[in-house]
C-alpha cells in the first residue's frame, strides 16, 4: 500500500436548523463492510495512540469531536492529516503505519474497522512493518 491509496472521505451532510446531521453506509460511502466500531476519548494531553500497522484491516478515522493529527507512513513516505470536523474521515488500508498524536482536549476519535479485534493482525515494530512492505 502507498500514500495515494489513503483517501479522505466526506460523508452526506444534511443542515437543519435543529441542529446537522451526518451518516456513512459501509461499502456505500467507504470501501468496506463495517465489522467493528470503537472509538477513544479522554486522552490526556500529550499522549498519542496507535503506532502500529495492520496486515489485513481497513479503518476509517473520524474526528467526531476536537481535533487530532494522524502521521500516516507507507514504508518509504510519511504525511500529516489533521482532523477537526466531524463529516469527513480518513479512509486508511491495511499495511499503513499510523500514529494518533496531538489530541485536542474532549476530543473523540472515532473508528470503523473492516475486521474483528484481532491482536495478531497487528504489526507494532515498525522495522518489521517495513520488511512486510514488500510482501503486500
Ligand atoms: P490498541 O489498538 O493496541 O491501541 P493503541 O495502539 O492505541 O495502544 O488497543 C489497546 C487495547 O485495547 C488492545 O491491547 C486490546 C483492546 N482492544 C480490543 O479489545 N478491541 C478493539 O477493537 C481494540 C481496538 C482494542
Amino acid at each position: 500500500m502507498q500514500l495515494k491509496d489513503i483517501k479522505k472521505i466526506e460523508f452526506p451532510r444534511f443542515f437543519d436548523y435543529r441542529g446537522n446531521l451526518s451518516f456513512i453506509e459501509g461499502e456505500n460511502h467507504i470501501p468496506f463492510k463495517i465489522k467493528r466500531v470503537y472509538w477513544i476519548y479522554d486522552v490526556p494531553g500529550g499522549e498519542f495512540r496507535g503506532s502500529h500497522a495492520f496486515k489485513k484491516n481497513h479503518e476509517l478515522i473520524i474526528a467526531l469531536s476536537g481535533s487530532f493529527d494522524i502521521i500516516i507512513n507507507d514504508g518509504k513516505n510519511e504525511q500529516k492529516a489533521s482532523l477537526n470536523r466531524s463529516y469527513y474521515g480518513i479512509y486508511i488500508p491495511n499495511m499503513i503505519w499510523r500514529k494518533i498524536e496531538n489530541f485536542s482536549t474532549n476530543s473523540l476519535a472515532l473508528i470503523l474497522a473492516s475486521t474483528e479485534y484481532d491482536e495478531n493482525d497487528y504489526v507494532r515494530e515498525f522495522d518489521n512493518f517495513k520488511n512486510l512492505c514488500n510482501e503486500y
